[in-house]
């Protein structure tokens, strides 16, 4: 079959595997980074791949995510790409389980709560519950204890659902967030396990669970909102739930059903839970190694709050914006660990690889990948180091042709060629954006004003399953 491929002209290269159905599914799934080196050393930026019965075309480079991501909507569909991995997990009739133009309004409806205005409000929300998670949560119990011992991909997956839902879902919602709960979002969080993506119809004693658990958090939504409908309790600018229910009318003049609401109101949340609980469990850790980078966040933060006459009770959503070493430290993250390895669509009509003889056909995938442009040393001087300074300059590559923004804190380039976009770009670029800066920034800032930490004895820098375990100290000026 591989031989036959190849002598397709018209075809991109394809890498070499053994096992025929499963391809490079091993290589890529162990290190997918790793595998596209090595491909893009034997065949260039373009090359295809196997993984599992579906053929993959990788586009590396800024082309590539020019390629992939300002695709026409008709040329190729993400909903085609991602609908059978998440219409399980969210619901039916939103998202991926809708036509495209759909998905592009439910985001403008989600946008709407997300203004500044909103950030404002969400700021002391932030800063309650991170310290309410170090009074309760064993990991901490601060207020009985000066030290401990904390596993960050424990702690932090619990302390961004806590901080999201109870600023996107009120405080009403939050007070249902128990462990119980959070055990059910977990449930869920496993449908989007490698496994669906390859074999999303094989019967996995997990998507018996992962239903479950979609019903459950979908009926405690829809009580939330039959709720608030009843009783009349809808506020303009609360919070995402109430902006949905008086936002979500089509521009055609279909409305959104409650129970769509619901699943957006999934699709939301779990669409910044793992990427927030990972960029904030990689901060921890990188800062672990560098605690005189944690010194200087601490000055940062300290001679803010002084100038101000405060402490970190009053840090405001301007404030926040001031913070730049701690905005450069979550830059920094990003650029070093994009939550998502890969961006892909699957193609909808043949489609012509620009400046080259290849097509694309029907039925095959489009993949690119922002996080592998991000630790190019090209690019970024040493770019395996955790080195947030590097932000203290704009980056803005040579001869680019995107438009660079500098909001403050290192050039942002807005074009899908940037060689910095963590966020994605396109018609499906993240919304999330302000919302993660601001909740990690707090997350951040609440841990650095009230306690130092390292890596316990023998804990070295973790690979991404763990465990990744640090020790606490509290600073003088723990609040607790
Ligand atoms: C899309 C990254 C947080 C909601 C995306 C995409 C990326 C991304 C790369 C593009 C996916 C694609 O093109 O296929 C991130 C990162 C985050 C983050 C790194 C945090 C560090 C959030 C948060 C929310 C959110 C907090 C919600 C409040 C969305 C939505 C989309 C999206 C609705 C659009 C999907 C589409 O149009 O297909 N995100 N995200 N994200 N993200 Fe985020």
């Amino acid at each position: 079959w591989q031989l036959l491929y190849s002598l397709r002209k018209d075809r991109v290269p394809m890498a070499f595997h053994w096992v025929p159905w499963l391809g490079n599914a091993v290589a890529y799934g162990k290190d997918p980074y790793g595998f596209f080196n090595e491909c893009r050393d034997k065949y260039g930026d373009v090359f295809s791949f196997v993984l599992v019965g579906k053929v993959m075309t990788v586009y590396l480079g800024p082309r590539g995510q020019e390629f992939v991501l300002n695709a026409k909507a008709n040329d190729v569909s993400a909903e085609d790409a991602y609908q059978h991995l998440t219409t399980p997990v969210f619901g039916e009739g939103v998202i991926y389980d809708c036509p495209n133009h759909r998905l592009m309004e439910q985001k403008k409806f989600v946008k709407i709560a997300l203004t500044s205005d909103a950030f404002r409000s969400y700021v002391p929300k932030f800063r309650e519950e991170v310290l309410d998670y170090f009074t309760t949560s064993e990991n901490y119990k601060m207020k009985e204890n000066n030290s401990g011992v904390v596993d960050v991909l424990k702690a932090q997956p619990e302390l961004t659902i806590f901080t999201s839902s109870r600023t996107l879902f009120g405080d009403e919602m939050r007070k249902k967030f128990d462990h119980s709960f959070a055990q059910l979002y977990a449930d869920l969080d496993k449908g989007f396990a490698p496994i669906n993506f390859a074999l999303p119809h094989l019967p996995l004693p997990s998507h018996r669970k992962r239903d479950e658990a979609q019903r459950k958090i979908s009926r405690t939504y829809m009580s939330l909102i039959n709720h608030r409908r009843e009783s009349g309790d809808i506020v303009q600018n609360r919070d995402l739930v109430d902006s949905l229910m008086l936002n979500s009318t089509y521009k055609d003049g279909v409305k959104m059903t409650d129970q769509q609401i619901a699943n957006l109101m999934i699709g939301i949340l779990m669409g910044g839970q793992h990427s927030s609980s990972s960029t904030s469990s990689w901060y921890l850790l990188h800062l672990a190694e560098h605690p005189e980078i944690q010194e200087e966040l601490y000055k940062e933060l300290t001679t803010l709050l002084n100038e101000k006459n405060g402490d970190i009770f009053d840090l405001t959503y301007d404030d926040m914006q001031k913070l730049t070493l701690h905005n450069h430290v979550i830059r920094e993250t990003l650029r070093l660990h994009m939550p998502l390895h890969s961006i892909f669509r699957k193609v909808s009509k043949p489609l012509l690889v620009p400046n080259t003889k290849y097509v694309v056909p029907k039925g095959h995938h489009v993949l690119t990948s922002p996080g592998y442009a991000m630790i190019d040393d090209k690019i970024y001087p040493n770019a395996d180091k955790f080195n947030p300074h590097r932000w203290d300059k704009p980056i803005v590559p040579e001869n680019s042709q995107t438009e660079s923004v500098d909001y403050g804190f290192g050039a942002i380039s807005k074009g899908v060629s940037s060689p910095y976009l963590p966020f994605g770009g396109g018609r499906h670029r993240c919304i999330g954006e302000q919302f993660a800066f601001l909740q990690l920034g707090m997350i951040l800032a609440t841990h650095v004003y009230n306690i130092k930490w390292k890596f316990v004895e023998g804990q070295k820098m973790p690979d991404p399953h763990g465990p990744a375990k640090i020790q606490w100290e509290k600073r003088q000026t723990c609040v607790l």
